[in-house]
């Protein structure tokens, strides 16, 4: 079992300048909560409940301001912060001590997951107990994302970042669950042409290896990098919908939590006195 959770939460944010010049991109409003509660969500839906979230040196007091140490939670969260964003893998680097021995999964701070079965799927996926998972999703325009090829056993054939030419539209997401040969395989890597340490480099290290699955989201699910404003708008806007239509929030930790058996109503009440007279609280007050 898959028990810890790294949430890469630093990153330059060049895209989303100016919004990004004092504020990080994963404090900012997806809707009606900061963006990094979404891939903190998808993590305690996959049951997993000692997480690492890394951020840019100097902004540790703004994180802890909204995501203490977890305890409100009934989780475990500890900070690492990144000098400069070297690339994706150097949190496998950072995060060294926290993963010890175990294997561990990887969410970018920037990702939103939503979907049927994706509890479901996301629980599957931290059984993996040797080799690496990636997690696919289609996409029209592959050419903007990496790619990956599998065949009729989800066995990955082929990867690649950005491909001019056509080999798949199955785009790697921002989800990635590996065994612990993680750290010895990232310390391996250097830098590319950008400067930075390349993900398809360290999953390319398990492909050729031959220990490189992928899993679906099919239809019924999606996925959405909220790297670039109008993205990031998009998705605001795709919350808004579904939680207007439904009366269910997207990513509600507290409520997480609670169906999760890790905190109590007493937890909850503490939580709306937390967060004050807003629209938030209001859909607390309802689970207790
Ligand atoms: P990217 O989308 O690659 O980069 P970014 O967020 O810095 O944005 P931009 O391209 O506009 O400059 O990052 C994906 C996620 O990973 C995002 O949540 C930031 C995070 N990240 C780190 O925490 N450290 C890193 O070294 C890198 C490269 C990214």
């Amino acid at each position: 079992m898959i028990k810890k959770g790294i949430i890469l939460s630093g990153g330059k944010g060049t895209r989303m300048s100016p919004l990004t010049k004092a504020v990080n991109k994963q404090l900012l409003p997806i809707y009606d909560k900061p963006l990094i509660y979404y891939p903190l969500s998808i993590l305690m839906l996959a049951n997993i409940r000692d997480i690492l979230i890394i951020v840019n040196k100097g902004q540790l007091g703004q994180y802890k301001k909204i995501l203490p140490n977890g305890d409100n939670l009934g989780i475990k969260i500890s900070y690492k912060e990144q000098a400069s964003p070297k690339g994706l893998p150097e949190a496998f680097i950072l995060g060294e001590k926290f993963i010890a021995e175990d294997n561990v999964a990887l969410i970018l701070g920037d990702n939103f997951f939503y979907g049927q079965n994706l509890t479901q799927q996301l629980k599957k996926n931290t059984t993996l107990k040797k080799g690496a998972r990636i997690i696919l999703h289609k996409v029209i325009k592959p050419e903007l994302y990496g790619v990956a090829k599998i065949n009729s056993n989800n066995k990955v054939l082929h990867i690649k970042e950005k491909p001019k030419k056509y080999i798949s539209d199955l785009a790697i997401t921002g989800l990635y669950f590996f065994d612990n040969n993680v750290i010895k395989y990232a310390k391996k890597l250097k830098p590319s042409k950008r400067g930075e340490l390349e993900i398809v480099d360290l999953i390319n290290i398990y492909k050729k290896k031959k220990n490189l699955s992928a899993d679906l989201i099919g239809r019924g699910g999606a996925w959405l990098d909220t790297g670039s404003i109008e993205d990031f708008y998009k998705t605001s806007a795709f919350v808004s919908a579904i939680e207007n239509r439904q009366g269910f929030k997207i990513a509600c930790l507290e409520e997480i939590a609670l169906n999760n058996k890790w905190i109590n109503k007493g937890n909850i009440q503490k939580a709306i006195k937390f967060y004050g007279n807003c629209e938030y609280s209001n859909y607390l007050k309802k689970l207790v």
